[in-house]
């Protein structure tokens, strides 16, 4: 069977899925039922400097969006960080390290931005037995609009100069993670490495009003008549942290940094998407919020199971396999050609293909007596509207040309590997000179 096993930065745990700083890492009652269920680690709620707790709001903090079938598809929360004394939360994080010592312990951090705060709370929790720390620059709300979060992880030389105060006073493994609320997510990678970062982990949560009541004309989640921003989780965010993880993982400024992926992470499958395009290992939030703790059984079996058929024997052999393929647009082979299909013994005839086509892309799909659809070769442009609009999984394919073949939609042959750099219509091509 293969070896789940986990080692990040030095870090080893039992499998590579752990749960992000939220409220199922919030308390030792949580976090030791979670290492029950079987999760490889934990990065801690976040913890802030002592002091008055801080106050959440005591009406819905939560708003989603979901899909037809009513499946949480994004989750937005107003919340803040924990709102527990610091000492109690340190106290449980020695107990629970102590009892799991196999398991990952990270604690998430985020404090005032000038040095004594930050030597202080790094002095406060040295003898927790926790394996590394987290500094959350990412929460969009609550905190940022305090100097904190995102309000930091927004310029890079913030997060330089926290990075080495990290670095500076204290020994364990340390997390930058990111904010995805910015232009380009490179320069705060870059800018954590440089303060000598261990690790980047990603995605936080993403600026977002997910509803409007229409009645009462106030954003949801709703606190007495008015909402506020809040932060985007969940499945919907999952293609916007591949590409930040893929940008990272490929950047020469950044390439080798170990990641910890984060976003919408729900399956075994997702998990390895994420690896396979740099990230070490996953954090799962969302999925636990709306499944329970035990959904990293499915996520252990799933990975497994695929690790075998694939005949990897370590997570190791997933990590980057995906990057060299991740390239820039002007890269890609112009000469790949590939053109719908339709599976007539699969077709429910309900028409979506060919009123998408028909209406908002290349008229090349036929209806034919008794609703027949077809696609029409010397129109169809692949664009794979059709493919994504169709009710019936694997109903149309799109199906790739062979070498040397007439495409019979532009009378070219179907030629080797050529890109736009060497485009004759790329004004800047050596072929156009
Ligand atoms: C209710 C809630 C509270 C959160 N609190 C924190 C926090 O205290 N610190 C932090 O770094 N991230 C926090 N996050 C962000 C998550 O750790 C994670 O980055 C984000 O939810 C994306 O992962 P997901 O799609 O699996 O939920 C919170 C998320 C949610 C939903
Ligand atoms: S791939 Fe695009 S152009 Fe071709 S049939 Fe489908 S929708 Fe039409
Ligand atoms: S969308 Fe799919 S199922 Fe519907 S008519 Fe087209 S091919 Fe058939």
């Amino acid at each position: 069977m293969a070896d789940l096993t986990s080692n990040f930065l030095g870090i080893r745990s039992p499998n590579p899925f752990w749960l992000a700083s939220a409220p199922p890492t919030d308390k030792e009652y949580n976090v030791r039922r979670a290492f029950e269920a079987g999760w490889g680690g934990v990065v801690w709620k976040t913890l802030g400097s002592e002091g008055p707790p801080v106050v959440n709001v005591s009406g819905p903090r939560y708003g989603a969006i979901w899909g037809a079938d009513r499946r949480l598809l994004g989750l937005n929360n107003i919340e803040l960080i924990t709102d527990r004394p610091l000492q109690t939360n340190l106290d449980e994080i020695r107990r629970v390290k102590k009892d799991y010592p196999d398991r990952a312990m990270i604690i998430s951090l985020m404090v005032p931005c000038d040095e004594e705060s930050w030597k202080d709370i790094l002095h406060r929790i040295e003898d927790t037995g926790a394996d590394g720390v987290e500094l959350n620059f990412g929460c969009p709300h609550g905190m940022a609009e305090r100097g904190m979060g995102s309000a930091v992880g927004q310029v890079p030389e913030y997060i330089q100069m926290v990075t080495e105060w990290v670095k500076m006073y204290s020994k364990l493994p340390c997390i930058v993670k990111l904010t995805p609320n910015i232009t380009d997510i490179r320069r705060p990678a870059e800018a954590a490495k440089r303060g000598g970062a261990d690790a980047v982990s990603l995605i936080n949560t993403i600026n977002s009003i997910t509803s409007v009541n229409i009645d009462s004309f106030s954003p949801e989640p709703m606190i007495d008549g008015k909402g506020t921003h809040g932060g985007y989780c969940g499945p919907a965010v999952k293609p916007i942290a591949l590409n930040m993880v893929a940008e990272i993982a490929r950047s020469p400024e950044t390439r080798g940094l170990p990641i910890s992926g984060i976003g919408g992470v729900t399956t075994w499958r997702d998990a390895v998407e994420f690896m396979a395009l740099g990230a070490s290992n996953v954090q799962v939030c969302t999925a636990a919020m709306t499944y329970g703790f035990k959904i990293v059984q499915e996520m252990i079996s799933g990975l497994s199971q695929y690790m075998d058929e694939k005949g990897f024997a370590s997570v190791d052999e997933i990590i980057g396999r995906a990057v060299p393929n991740v390239t820039d647009w002007q890269y890609l082979n112009l000469n790949y050609v590939t053109k719908a299909h339709i599976d007539q013994d699969a077709c429910i005839k309900c028409g979506r293909c060919y009123a998408a086509c028909e209406d908002t892309s290349h008229q090349a799909i036929d209806m034919g007596p008794g609703r027949v659809f077809t696609v029409k070769d010397d129109e169809c442009v692949a664009c794979n509207l059709c493919v994504n609009v169709c009710p019936v999984e694997n109903c149309i394919t799109m199906v790739e040309m062979p070498k040397g073949a007439t495409d019979p939609r532009t009378g070219r042959v179907v030629a080797d590997y050529a890109n736009w750099t060497s485009h004759p219509n790329n004004p800047m091509s050596k072929a156009a000179e």
